[in-house]
């Protein structure tokens, strides 16, 4: 009876949509989104760049749509993101002084924010703020703004939807110098008076990163911050990185090589084991925490729609969620699944 009836006792279940989903094109995913999924998140409608292209033009109509999908079927609504260094507004790249920065930053979140006030749950209000070694990323807003902009945009989007729930969002946010780095950050917007309800951790991890190990204390760490722990884009990738080949040889052609693409047409039984696996050891930690953890979401719906197919090589074939091509549901599905009826 779906993923979202399984877990209703411990989190809400949701996914990443795209275009095609939210305008209703792609029929059987809509069908699986609306059977199984009880939150949603915007894959790429609300983004800078595809909402605020140029300083006085604004593109409500897909994120329009999408708000109301999620209204007219009880959905847990997300909005992602309203600060983030990468899809920005073009010119906000060649912004260098402060005053104006932080117009258009106010302009943006106000705009955006306040025309789904009261509509979306949950805002992403800044994504991916941070380095791996736990600094803060130099983005155009850190050096242009200093880190003072990181309260200024939470108490902005505070002010334009004052129901909605603010959540600082990043990856790899299990590893314990980022983890460092995001507590430093979190506890900052504390102190300045700012409203954080929680902290996203996306989830794009492979079959044997991160260790669970890891995963857990993060959860735990952030928890203690009194907030609310959300697993964002969760994905577990089956293909390799280009970067675990340095040092071997590599040719030319890599990219288009067997080894970086070795299931173009099935995932092998054996390797369908280990994720299902892979995500029932997952899925037992996160109902451990379940009175951390509020709400997983799943980077997309089915292995068709996955931006894993496209990253960090284009073209390949990756197998990273619950629902076939087909949208049958995998053997990770019923791993997954299993551990509530097991229980
Ligand atoms: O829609 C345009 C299309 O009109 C154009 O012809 C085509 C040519 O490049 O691009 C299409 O836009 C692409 C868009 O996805 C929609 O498919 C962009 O190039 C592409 O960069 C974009 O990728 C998205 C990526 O964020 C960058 O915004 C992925 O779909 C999306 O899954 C990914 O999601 C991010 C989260 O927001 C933040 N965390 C990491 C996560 C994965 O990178």
């Amino acid at each position: 009876t779906g993923l979202k009836n399984a877990f209703q006792k411990e989190f809400y279940i949701g996914a990443a949509i795209n275009d095609k989903i939210i305008t209703g094109k792609d029929k059987k995913a809509l069908e699986v989104l609306k059977r199984e999924f009880n939150t949603i998140s915007p894959e790429n409608v609300m983004k800078w760049e595809e909402i605020h292209p140029s300083p006085d033009t604004f593109y409500f109509d897909m994120a329009d749509k999408y708000v109301a999908l999620g209204k007219k079927n009880n959905m847990f609504v997300i909005g992602h993101t309203l600060l983030w260094h990468s899809q920005i507004g073009p010119w906000m790249n060649t912004v260098n002084d402060s005053a104006t920065m932080a117009n258009y930053i106010r302009d943006h979140i106000t705009t955006v924010a306040s025309r789904y006030s009261g509509k979306i749950d949950g805002w992403d209000v800044v994504n991916e703020a941070l380095n791996e070694d736990g600094s803060l990323r130099e983005s155009v807003f850190l050096k242009v703004m200093g880190e003072r902009y990181l309260e200024f945009a939470f108490k902005v989007a505070e002010k334009a939807d004052p129901s909605a729930e603010l959540y600082y969002n990043d990856y790899n946010m299990w590893k314990p110098k980022k983890r460092e780095g995001a507590i430093r950050l979190i506890e900052n917007l504390q102190k300045s008076g700012a409203k954080i309800n929680g902290v996203g951790m996306q989830a794009h991890w492979g079959l044997t990163e991160p260790s669970l190990e890891e995963v857990e204390n993060s959860i735990v760490a952030y928890a203690k911050l009194g907030l609310k722990v959300a697993i964002t884009e969760l994905d577990v990738t089956v293909l390799p990185n280009p970067w675990d080949l340095e040092g071997a040889e590599i040719s030319q052609n890599y990219e288009e090589s067997e080894e970086m693409n070795p299931y173009p047409n099935a995932l092998p039984d054996s390797v369908e084991v280990q994720l299902a696996q892979r995500y029932q050891d997952i899925f037992k930690l996160f109902l451990k925490h379940s009175d951390k953890i509020d709400r997983v979401t799943f980077w997309g719906v089915n292995d068709q729609s996955s931006w894993l197919n496209n990253w960090p090589i284009k073209n390949r074939t990756n197998y990273p969620l619950l629902f076939d091509r087909k949208f049958d549901a995998k053997k990770a599905y019923q791993a997954v699944i299993q551990i509530k009826t097991d229980s």
